[in-house]
């Protein structure tokens, strides 16, 4: 007897189809073999799924039992194919009927009962433009999969309730759609206005978070550098929906959304310790898995006290930073996982910390300073688009009872000028300013300086030898500064802002 059923592999964040075929060559021996490319995780599938049919109450059957996964050529890897392995035996031996327009994804544990997998999302995606309707899978993971309505999500929490269903016992109920909701207040984040003084440093993250520019403070330790960058996610514009499910896909993959919680409602805030590897940075592993610069893409992603990540692993950030994108080569092919993150970081300007404070003295030998400085390579820093120092706030700034501006306020500006892209770069696929091309920056930066504009920007270039790179970044800030002032046009203001910005990076 012949039976099929489909399941889904995940590669990168996407999903693949995989059909088991299962044939029982009658035989008076009981012997289960997996072809087709499994991993060690898809053979211990063979004592899973006997286990699970015979405490689910139904019949292991007798004879020679063939599991072929296809395509072969696709490496099958993880627990997720036990379901449909299950009910392609259970057809195979006329117990239900196999239901060849559904995917079934899910592992299965010994007493039947049907345990959450990951990348959900990306499989059901697939499956959905794959023209498929159904789809069985842990009840776990329901909300998750029925985020996507084109595919109706059966939650099944054992293989006897999936039984039941096909033979038409007893029905399964659809699950409803999970509406997604994206976040438009972010609580817990710490507020703007609790962070004393600091005014240029918030009106920098305000610009930074408008036009997604990439970010570089320095200053003493204790000046609240880490705060500030920690207040970030709360002026952030709220994802769209399509952003949502873009960044939980990602989650999903990497099993890391929480399961009470099937959606990612809030920009990615990623804040790894310098420590990290290489691949936990940028991703990889044989079957290659996102990364931190993937797992903040839409996001920030924030590396506090940059000097001390090592130099190889910032030397890997330069790619994705321009192209967006990373990467992955493995000896059977490539991997591409979206890397579109705003990156924030923040340094000491010497080993001591106190390199030009007017306060105290550094401790720091010439050579230890220009050392430490140098450690973070110059192609790195062509990339930062924004230089901001934070001083140390005084005692009576800190002392001050008075509350600033709220978060609330900022992000309202933020997202104001957010509309002003979304409609600026319509039917492309920029979304920020920071992203735009040569071509973009000719027509919608240089096209639009006024006169004055045009003078300040070549005093600027004169007299900080700005590189051709450093002439664009501050053209896109500028059209950033003059966005959020509402105004289509750009300012001599707005150009000389934004060139305050670039000057440790000229200089330098
Ligand atoms: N401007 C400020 N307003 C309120 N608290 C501040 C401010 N600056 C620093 N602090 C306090 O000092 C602590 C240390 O700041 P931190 O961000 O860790 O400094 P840095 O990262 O620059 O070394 C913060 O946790 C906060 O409690
Ligand atoms: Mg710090």
């Amino acid at each position: 007897m012949l039976a099929r059923a489909l399941s889904c592999a995940v590669v990168g964040l996407d999903g693949e189809l995989v059909e088991v075929e299962v044939d029982i060559q009658p035989v008076h021996l009981r012997q289960m073999n997996v072809v087709g490319l499994p991993d060690a995780a898809v053979q211990e599938s063979r004592d899973r799924v006997a286990s699970a049919i015979r405490n689910s109450g139904l019949r292991s059957p007798m004879g020679r039992i063939t599991v072929n996964l296809a395509p072969a050529d696709l490496r099958k890897e993880g627990p997720v194919y036990d379901l449909a392995i299950a009910v392609g035996i259970l057809a195979a031996s006329e117990q239900c009927p196999a239901d060849d327009g559904a995917v079934l994804l899910g592992e299965l544990a010994l007493d039947g009962s049907v345990r959450h997998v990951q990348g959900i999302l990306a499989m059901v995606g697939l499956a959905a433009r794959r023209g498929i309707r159904r789809a069985y899978l842990p009840a776990s993971d329901g909300a998750e999969a029925a985020l996507l309505e084109e595919v109706e999500v059966y939650p099944v929490s054992s293989l006897a309730e999936l039984v039941d269903h096909l033979t038409g016992a007893k029905r399964v109920e659809p699950r409803p759609p999970t509406r997604v909701e994206p976040e438009r207040d972010p609580v817990g984040a710490i507020d703007f206005r609790d962070i004393k003084g600091q005014e240029h440093v918030k009106r920098g993250l305000e610009i930074a978070a408008t036009g997604g520019h990439n970010l570089l403070m320095t200053g003493p330790p204790g000046a609240g550098k880490t705060l500030l960058a920690r207040a970030l996610p709360s002026i952030l514009p709220a994802m769209s929906s399509t952003e949502c499910l873009e960044v939980t896909r990602i989650y999903s993959v990497a099993g890391m959304l929480p399961s009470e919680q099937p959606l990612m409602r809030l920009r990615p805030f990623r804040a790894p310790h310098h420590t990290v590897s290489n691949a936990g940075l940028i991703g990889g592993g044989s079957q290659p898995r996102p990364g931190e610069i993937t797992l903040s893409h839409r996001g920030v992603l924030f590396l506090d006290e940059l000097p001390e990540f090592g130099q190889q692993v910032l030397e890997m950030l330069r790619q994705p930073l321009e192209d967006r994108i990373v990467t992955i080569s493995r000896a059977r092919g490539s991997t591409t996982f979206p890397a579109n993150f705003m990156l924030i970081t923040a340094m000491n300007p010497c080993p001591c910390g106190y390199y030009g404070d007017p306060s105290r003295n550094c401790s720091c030998t010439y050579n230890a300073v220009s050392r430490y400085q140098k450690r973070i390579s110059g192609p790195l820093l062509d990339r930062i688009d924004m230089f901001v120092e934070v001083p140390r706030v005084d005692y009576d700034h800190l002392a001050d009872e008075r509350r600033g501006e709220a978060s609330a306020e900022v992000r309202r500006r933020v997202e104001r000028a957010r509309l002003v892209q979304e409609r600026r770069f319509t039917g492309t696929t920029l979304r920020t300013n920071a992203e735009m091309t040569a071509v973009e920056v000719r027509l919608h930066c240089q096209q639009q300086l006024e006169p004055e504009a045009r003078a300040s920007l070549r005093a600027a270039m004169d007299k900080y030898a700005l590189s051709a790179r450093g002439f664009h970044r501050v053209l896109k800030l500028a059209r950033t500064i003059a966005d959020l002032a509402g105004s289509e046009r750009m300012t001599a203001a707005h150009v000389l802002e934004a060139v305050n910005y670039r000057q440790r990076a000229e200089a330098g």
